[in-house]
């Protein structure tokens, strides 16, 4: 596995020897990982805050750096909290806030692999569709929390990215327009209507569109508030009213 470049691997060895049941199995998991497939599809799990989030075929598989954004929705979550994970993918990011605070999940995709995937790994509340579209009405005014980690690359930086997303991922998971904000902008646009009057919106962007995010937060009359970590690589804009 080393030879065919996998920086990583004696860990990744360690992690194919223990979900191959057999010798057979073993040799078919590095066949597909010395040809390229991702671990995590080749595992069919990733490791997100500390818990294994089921990944399907297309499903984006969820960063290092997104777990910033679960720790940031931590610290503003109450028991009993309506959280909203908006484009959802495999629902990692709201079933890592789920397994550190006891919270009323909803969950929303556009893609369906991502919704059978996040029905995986969330037990209630998965929805398919766009946006805000087919979350039940009744929650405009009552989400605490709003966590969105949308597409957030300009559509021509997607060439550039590395083989694993530009090959293995769904184009709707990583495309986010010209300027990369289009979907950010719709999310934003809505948020006012859905959030609680103390409830709180966040946003993962990239360092570099943070003040844009920034910008339209403020342009939809909430306050907006960049954080970042150097140490994840991680970039969080949050609003509230
Ligand atoms: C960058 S991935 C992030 C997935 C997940 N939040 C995570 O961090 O692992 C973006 C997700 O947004 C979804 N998406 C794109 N456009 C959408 C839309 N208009 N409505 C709902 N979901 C959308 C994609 O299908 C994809 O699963």
């Amino acid at each position: 596995m080393r030879a065919a470049g996998c920086v990583f691997a004696e860990n990744e060895a360690e992690l194919l020897i223990a979900a191959a049941p057999t010798a057979s199995d073993l040799a078919r998991l590095v066949d597909q990982r010395i040809a390229g497939l991702p671990l995590e599809r080749v595992l069919g799990w990733a490791e997100f805050c500390g818990i294994r989030i089921a990944i399907d075929p297309g499903v984006f598989v969820p960063r290092r750096r997104s777990e910033f954004l679960v720790h940031q929705a931590a610290v503003v979550t109450q028991p009993g909290a309506v959280v909203v994970d908006m484009c959802c993918g495999s629902g990692a990011i709201g079933a890592a806030l789920a397994a550190v605070r006891s919270i009323d999940l909803y969950a929303v995709d556009i893609d369906p692999a991502a919704v059978a995937c996040a029905r995986r790994n969330i037990h209630d509340h998965v929805y398919q569709g766009n946006l805000f579209g087919p979350l039940p009405g009744t929650l405009q005014g009552r989400v605490d929390v709003l966590v969105v980690n949308a597409p957030y690359v300009p559509t021509d930086e997607i060439a550039f990215m590395p083989p694993e997303a530009r090959l293995y991922e769904a184009q709707v998971a990583l495309d986010g327009g010209a300027d990369g904000l289009n979907i950010q902008r719709r999310v934003v646009a809505s948020a006012p209507l859905w959030l609680a009057p103390t409830g709180t919106l966040l946003i993962e962007t990239s360092g570099r569109q943070a003040a844009h995010t920034a910008d339209m937060i403020s342009h939809a009359g909430l306050k907006p508030n960049v954080l970042s970590s150097d140490e994840l690589d991680a970039t969080v804009v949050t609003g509230i009213r």
